[in-house]
């Protein structure tokens, strides 16, 4: 049985007007009319026995010269149906009751158009349950399907998307600040993590998400100051990210000044001095076959000090001349470089990268490390976790970009150097994208480079089977280049009307109108377009099971406590330290703000 089955007299009107993929109904029912809301559905007769033709309502527009003329003859009996009351709508898609042996099935494709005077009906009640059924159950495998929530049309339908196009084509979450993205965020964790070999990292910028559990679910935290002098490593959910991983670009963004006359030979230097001590590296450790092809990126450990005492030895080297000695090739012009390399090599800070233990300067580490961060659940060493949540709330914000990128370059690398046949799919999830892959470049190399990163992985990951999802609060901040590789929107409510234009610009020029409800939409609420979702729909976000810990701060009401606080001390200790450890052991603490995140100047959050 159809499950549209109207009688005439339920039609808002009929066509008159058909673009190709806009339609123009003049309203017979002017009862409907003013029910009709912008992006209702409806459905029109198609010229197919069997098929009708799905649309969202753009536009109700009602002549007000002629309601008032129809005000003012109310009493002439000879007045003709209103003509000038129309509804505008774009056309989204085919709803066929049988092809093949299925039946009901909705395609987001139009292979006719209606024709002039065909019935135009509202799609509500249990017409729209029906429909929303059948949108929602479009994808008929048996495996378990992604569902963010219900649909705001119809609060007993649940919103399924198409997972696999979902991550396969990237995926973007937006939304001003406390609209939801983050719950949104957990919601799809917790889902990922309930299947037996999900696999997906989460870059948690703010330590937000720590209260994600589950089997699926692995922690991991960027090593921070208070972290150095124990022997807290990988195993314990410490992860540091040596020096000798940085490719050379990073290198030379961290510390070669790019207006000091002698850059170019102090970048020449870094990358001879890096390359030779990998080779020799790899000689004492007889790597043969590395040392035949291997390059200053190549991810093989050496040693920075060694380094460091050539370049020493370089700016203030003095040769044999005619008249006797003189200044080498290089004397003085590497002062600076130096120092700023031995700033970095001291700072606490950055101590996950120059202080790393032991273990990560070993050859086989990097094994361990990439095993632990791309595999699913199943093929983890304990059988579990395959949603890592990377924890970089100690990072400091200078090297953020460097780090996450970093992280996310070596996942795609490796995934491209896995055999076809063994790749196992993975979901980088970016929060907070706008810090890291930014549209406008500032702050030198290092944004540069991570953004060169995320750029590949945007244009190329679906090939080898790397999806992402960027989340942020400011798309207008976010690199358009990498937002248009991204065929999935969950736009939360969104007030800047800068942020709503980069928003309208990705969506189809259809659907640009539904921009128009972002400023209006409740918490949790999203507009959920994209590939993964055969109708562009409102979606009421059903809450996760475990809530992400946002940290806000109560005002008023911890003002209006009398209790008494004693941690000023402790914040004073912790900046001086450097680690925020002994203010996060203090349970008395009503809201511990870490350090790590009050020194992040450009956090938005
Ligand atoms: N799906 C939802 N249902 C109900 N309340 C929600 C939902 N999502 C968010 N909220 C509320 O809004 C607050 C902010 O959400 P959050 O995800 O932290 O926002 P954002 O990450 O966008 O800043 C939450 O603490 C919660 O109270
Ligand atoms: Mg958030």
């Amino acid at each position: 049985m159809s499950i549209f089955d109207f009688s005439d007299d339920e039609a808002l009107g009929s066509v008159r007007a058909v673009d190709t993929a806009t339609v123009v109904v003049g309203v017979d029912n002017l009862e409907l009319l003013r029910k009709m809301q912008v992006n209702r559905l409806v459905v029109l007769q198609s010229s197919r026995a069997g098929q009708y033709l799905v649309g969202i309502v753009q536009k109700i527009t009602r002549d007000p010269a002629k309601a008032k003329e129809l005000a003012a003859s109310i009493d002439s009996e000879d007045q003709e149906p209103e003509e000038k009351n129309t509804v505008r709508i774009s056309l989204i898609g085919t709803f066929l009751e049988k092809i093949g042996t299925r039946q009901n099935v909705f395609r987001r494709t139009l292979e006719t158009v209606p024709e002039i005077d065909a019935y135009c009906f509202p799609i509500e009640g249990e017409h729209l349950t029906n429909f929303m059924k059948v949108v929602s159950h479009h994808d008929d495998t048996k495996t378990p399907r992604l569902s963010l929530g219900t649909y705001t049309l119809d609060q007993n339908a649940n919103a399924y998307l198409n997972a696999n196009k979902f991550f396969q084509r990237h995926a973007v979450i937006v939304g001003s600040t406390g609209s939801g993205k983050s719950w949104t965020t957990a919601r799809l964790l917790e889902q990922i993590s309930a299947l037996p070999n999900g696999n997906a990292i989460l870059f948690d910028i703010h330590g937000e998400y720590h209260t994600l559990k589950g089997d699926g679910i692995r922690h991991f935290r960027i090593a921070g100051p208070g972290d150095l002098e124990g022997l807290q490593t990988l195993d314990h959910g410490i992860l540091h990210l040596p020096y000798w991983l940085l490719a050379y670009e990073d290198m030379v963004a961290m510390l070669v000044d790019r207006d000091d006359r002698n850059a170019p030979n102090q970048s020449m230097l870094i990358s001879r001095e890096v390359t030779e001590s990998k080779r020799r590296y790899l000689e004492a450790g007889k790597h043969d076959d590395i040392l035949a092809n291997f390059t200053v990126d190549s991810p093989v450990p050496y040693s920075l000090a060694e380094v460091q005492a050539e370049l020493v030895r370089l700016n203030t080297e003095m040769v044999d001349g005619s008249r006797g000695q003189k200044q080498g090739d290089f004397h003085g012009q590497l002062s600076r470089l130096i120092a700023r390399l031995e700033n970095k090599m001291h700072d606490r800070r950055l101590g996950f990268m120059f202080q790393a233990p032991h273990e990560s300067m070993e050859f086989s580490w990097l094994e361990r490390f990439a095993k632990s961060l791309m595999v699913g659940t199943r093929d983890q060493v304990d059988g579990r976790g395959g949603v890592k949540v990377i924890d970089f709330s100690e990072v400091p914000s200078d090297v953020l970009p460097l780090v996450v990128s970093r992280i996310a370059s070596m996942v795609f690398a490796i995934a491209q150097w896995t055999a076809r046949a063994y790749r196992h799919p993975i979901a980088i999830l970016c929060d907070e994208a706008h810090l890291y892959i930014p549209e406008r470049l500032q702050g030198g190399g290092i944004l540069a480079s991570a953004l060169s990163y995320f750029e590949r992985i945007a244009k190329e990951g679906r090939k080898y089977g790397v999806g992402l999802v960027v989340i942020s609060q400011r798309p207008s901040e976010v690199n358009r280049t990498v937002l248009s590789q991204c065929s999935n929107f969950v736009a939360l409510r969104l007030t800047n009307a800068e942020d709503q234009s980069v928003v309208q610009r990705l969506l189809p020029d259809s659907l640009g109108g539904m921009v128009g409800i972002l400023p209006v939409l409740d918490t949790g609420e999203a507009l959920v377009v994209g590939d993964a979702s055969l109708l562009p729909s409102r979606i009421q976000i059903a809450e996760p099971a475990n809530k992400p810990d946002s940290g806000t701060v109560e005002f008023w009401d911890c003002w209006a406590t009398d209790e008494p606080a004693e941690h000023v001390a402790a914040a004073v200790m912790a900046w001086r330290r450097q680690s925020a450890l002994a203010e996060k052991a203090d349970k008395k603490q009503a809201k511990p703000k870490p350090a790590a995140s009050k020194r992040r100047g450009n956090a938005k959050e």
